[in-house]
């Protein structure tokens, strides 16, 4: 085949937001929302304590469910961590890996978030790892240095066969949850040295088929424009997939009107 085909990805991670009840509520409006045919994958990662009800709720529906995180072990006595196994069990087929979050707060490594990784495929989970600079590395010319050790520490030690089973997502880290989403071109340009990464390390098929998400400030009103970039095959929205008629206006990108 000559031309590539990446099904574009949009996920929702809600962070540390919603209880049980809010799962629900979210539910009920988000779904009816996004019926019809769609091109995309729909992921939602809620907190762990919703994970079962959000995956009971849209069992029926192509809305996939995620974790935030996971630990690398299967079990054992590791208070406050869930593993690749539970995530599965409680209904997930996703999981957030190495979220800048979880690298600045809660001391993320690319060596952590490469045993996560190995877990996760282990688990039958779809990693989606996080890369991305933060904005004094970006004005002082270093975001492709970054780039490159995130992905040479952290994704790079994966075997071809583990490599084609995950998803990257670009988050620029002075672009999430700031309102300031990186131009089209900010974003395009830095898809294209991820891209050009894995093709230093995976060969060209592996590049032509890796799918590539964007996240930072992804709303309604910009989404198209970010998705037709030809590097860019989807979207990892944080405060914009927590209310459902602004996610699914997201998730309905291709058909639904310029809000
Ligand atoms: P944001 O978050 O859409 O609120 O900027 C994105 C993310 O952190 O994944």
């Amino acid at each position: 085949m000559g031309v590539h085909m990446r099904r574009p990805i949009i996920a929702g991670n809600w962070k540390m937001y919603k209880d049980t009840g809010q799962t629900r509520a979210f539910f009920e409006t988000f779904l009816p929302l996004i019926k019809g045919p769609k091109n995309c994958e729909v992921v939602i990662c809620p907190p762990f304590v919703n994970l079962q009800i959000a995956a009971d709720l849209t069992a029926s529906t192509s809305v996939h469910i995620g974790g935030q995180n996971l630990f690398w072990a299967k079990e054992g006595a590791y208070t406050g961590e869930i593993s690749g196994e539970m995530l599965k069990a409680a209904g997930c087929g996703w999981v957030l890996i190495a979220h800048s979050e979880r690298r600045q707060y809660f001391g993320e490594t690319d060596e952590t978030a490469n045993r996560k990784i190995v877990a996760a495929l282990d688990a039958g989970l779809t990693p989606i790892v996080c890369v991305g600079e933060v904005l004094k590395e970006r004005e002082s010319g270093q975001t492709n240095l970054v780039l490159d050790k995130q992905f040479t520490g952290g994704i790079a030690p994966l075997n071809s066969e583990q490599f084609a089973k995950i998803v990257i997502a670009y988050e620029p880290v002075w672009a999430i949850g700031t309102g300031k989403t990186a131009t089209p071109q900010i974003a395009a340009d830095a898809h294209a040295t991820i891209r050009t990464l894995v093709r230093k390390h995976y060969g060209n098929d592996a590049a032509e088929n890796c799918r590539i998400l964007y996240g930072g400030s992804v709303k309604p009103d910009n989404v198209r424009e970010l998705m037709s970039q030809h590097d860019i095959d989807g979207a990892l929205v944080g405060g914009a997939s927590l209310e459902p008629v602004s996610f699914a206006a997201i998730v309905n990108y291709e058909t639904s009107k310029l809000q």
